[in-house]
């Protein structure tokens, strides 16, 4: 396999990333939410993740102040809605409102919820890092929820679409093939 040197946005060798819609709010609880795929699990016990979000976001303003933010799993059927949250500012969009979403009120933390999202992690910060041109806040997550019948230890992937970014606006999703690992 002959191989050729990358020197852009080598990140893109790592996708295509699971997408997640992250809901933030104002101090005084005004919410928003942006589209996610640099983010990942880094801990079972206690649970914790880390996003990484560009200080150029109205979003990094909200987390940076709030300490709080939850993430929201879509699938494919809020396709529109995380594109809406990918590439509008909340600045100047009430992308709530524009992706017709619903809130409900988050167990442990102040950021809403989006009920149509098939899971709901909500992380309270305990570290912020700058790591080059993204702050990484690395939450704890204090409270998780997920769609009944969808998830048994494992999500069923025949019955959720999850959605890909593989780069710029291309995307893609998972497969209904199962592969089962034996040794
Ligand atoms: C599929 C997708 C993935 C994205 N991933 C990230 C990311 O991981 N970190 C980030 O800072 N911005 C990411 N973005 C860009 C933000 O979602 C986008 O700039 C958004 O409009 C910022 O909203 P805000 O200004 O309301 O915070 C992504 C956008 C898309 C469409």
């Amino acid at each position: 396999m002959e191989k050729v040197e990358v020197k852009d946005r080598i990140s893109l060798l790592l996708h295509p990333r699971n997408t997640v819609i992250v809901t933030c709010c104002t101090v005084d609880g005004k919410p928003n939410a942006i589209t996610l795929s640099w983010f990942m699990p880094l801990s079972f016990k206690p649970p914790m993740v880390a996003i990484a979000v560009s200080p150029r976001r109205y979003s990094h303003k909200l987390i940076a102040d709030v300490g709080e933010f939850v993430v929201n799993v879509p699938s494919m059927n809020l396709f529109r809605q995380m594109w809406i949250c990918g590439t509008k500012s909340g600045r100047s969009t009430d992308k709530i409102k524009e992706c017709g979403f619903t809130l409900e009120k988050s167990i442990r933390v102040r950021p809403p919820s989006i009920r149509e999202c098939i899971a709901n992690l909500e992380c309270r910060v305990v570290k912020t890092i700058e790591t080059g041109d993204h702050t990484t806040f690395i939450g704890e997550v204090v409270a998780a929820r997920v769609v009944k019948g969808l998830f048994d230890g494992v999500f069923d992937t025949k019955k959720v679409k999850h959605i890909l970014h593989v780069g710029y606006d291309v995307f893609t999703t998972t497969s209904d093939e199962v592969l089962r690992a034996t040794t």
